[in-house]
């Protein structure tokens, strides 16, 4: 089958590679002796979601946590512990597989993995790998928390990431010793997140990215109030893929039920007032211009006038009735402002998509303006948009709202090239 027949022609010509994130990536997942183990049957899995190929190799240790046949079973691809075993054409299975490798990620990494690495070691397959390697590798820790606060570990540490190992975590919390602090491996989702990142072309590197995300909520009194039916996932996935793509990513977020993505400072708020003032405060910077303002937030337009100090009692008065007024308009005050960032905002329509996108775009005075059919894509994770620009409009072909994401920032990525660019008309 012709690859590429999938691929998706960007606006500006560049070929977006179809199917997920880590697409046409061959990763080698090492395993080593911990109980973090049982959760990397979950990370093969995500991997695979993502579009990727994985091979197993394991230590002996590992075998002991879980048993090559699920992460077989998992993977399709027969588990590499023992070097002696000849796998490969040749017989030479930690070449065989460096080589065909396009990265290494070991989870959990043990405290005596991580020691036989960082001095070099090569005394079963995987260490051989990783030694043998011309691919990049992380390590993911799992451990006790003394033992990966232990001076030697941490020096093991050090000099891992001194020869250029990623090492991503480890988290803090509870640990199957009954313990509590550093040493948890990450989750499965954000190890498969980095994953992602690690692989990312870094095009906005160094770029500030504030985005707003879900609905807003405005109080009629403390236990009630008005909302609607965003649940964020756009705006998280745009958050992610601008924080993979290398950003320094702050987001802006209404109440939603989702996890803060991997590498995102995430600022929480209910109302438009409240979203506004956190705007306004993380874009109040002298490098302003040359952030990126991303509005994907459903701000409710209207809020009660004024919101009960108690709970409205039912009685046998007449039902009480609501008087509202508007709510400031986030991006179009950013976007007017002194020094705008480059700003993109979103539009969810019903109805007559291009017209009323086109006139928001000039209200609004944004350079950018992503169109959807909101009605239908609201809580889902696939999503339909079309691009608005000054070259009019641009539809891109349904798609999960990872995916879009991810065109969505390379696009935002090549327009800001293209204008920083002293050639651009
Ligand atoms: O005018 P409308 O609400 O359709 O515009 C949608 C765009 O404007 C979105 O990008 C949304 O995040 C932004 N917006 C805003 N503040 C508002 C209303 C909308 O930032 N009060």
């Amino acid at each position: 089958m012709d690859d590429a027949a999938d691929d998706l022609v960007l606006p500006h010509g560049a070929i977006a590679p179809a199917g997920g994130a880590l697409a046409g990536r061959h990763l080698v997942l090492g395993l080593t002796g911990g109980i973090a183990c049982y959760k990397v049957a979950e990370l093969a899995r995500l991997l695979i979601k993502a579009g990727a190929t994985v091979q197993v190799a394991m230590t002996d240790a590992a075998t002991r946590f879980i048993t090559p046949l699920t992460m077989q079973a998992l993977t399709g691809r027969p588990v590499f512990v023992d070097e002696w075993t000849s796998q490969g054409g040749n017989g030479m299975a930690h070449i065989d597989l460096s080589r065909q490798a396009d990265g290494i990620i070991v989870a959990p990494a043990s405290a005596d993995f991580m020691a036989r690495v960082a001095h070099g070691m090569a005394n079963d397959l995987l260490s051989t790998l990783c030694l043998a390697r011309d691919c990049p590798l992380a390590m993911v820790p799992a451990m006790n928390r003394q033992m990966w606060s232990n001076p030697a570990t941490q020096r093991n540490a050090a000099q891992l990431r001194a020869d250029d190992i990623a090492i991503w975590g480890p988290d803090s919390g509870d640990q199957a010793c009954g313990e509590v602090g550093d040493g948890r491996m990450l989750e499965p989702e954000a190890i498969r997140d980095a994953v992602i990142a690690w692989f990312t072309p870094k095009v906005l590197q160094g770029k500030r990215v504030v985005i707003t995300a879900g609905p807003t909520f405005e109080p009629i009194d403390p236990v009630r109030g008005i909302t609607n039916r965003s649940s964020g996932k756009m705006g998280y996935a745009i958050a992610r893929a601008a924080a993979n793509a290398g950003a320094d990513v702050t987001l802006i977020s209404g109440p939603t039920a989702l996890p803060a993505p991997w590498g995102v400072r995430r600022i929480d708020v209910e109302t438009a007032q409240q979203m506004r003032e956190a705007v306004q405060a993380v874009l109040l910077t002298p490098d302003r211009a040359r952030s990126v303002f991303i509005a994907v937030a459903a701000v409710a337009d209207w809020r009660p006038a004024s919101a009960a100090n108690e709970k409205i009692k039912r009685s046998d008065d007449p039902a009480p009735t609501l008087a509202f007024v508007e709510n400031p308009d986030i991006l179009r005050e950013v976007a007017h402002g002194p020094n705008p960032p480059y700003c993109v905002g979103f539009a969810a329509e019903t109805n007559d998509l291009d017209t009323y996108a086109a006139e928001k775009r000039a209200r609004k005075r944004v350079p950018l303006l992503v169109g959807n059919l909101g009605h239908l894509t609201f809580g889902k994770d696939d999503n339909e948009i079309v691009l608005f620009d000054d070259a009019g409009r641009h539809p891109l072909p349904r798609g999960d709202k990872a995916s879009l994401a991810r065109i969505l920032i390379g696009e935002i990525a090549h327009r800001l090239a293209a204008s920083a660019s002293p050639s651009s008309p």
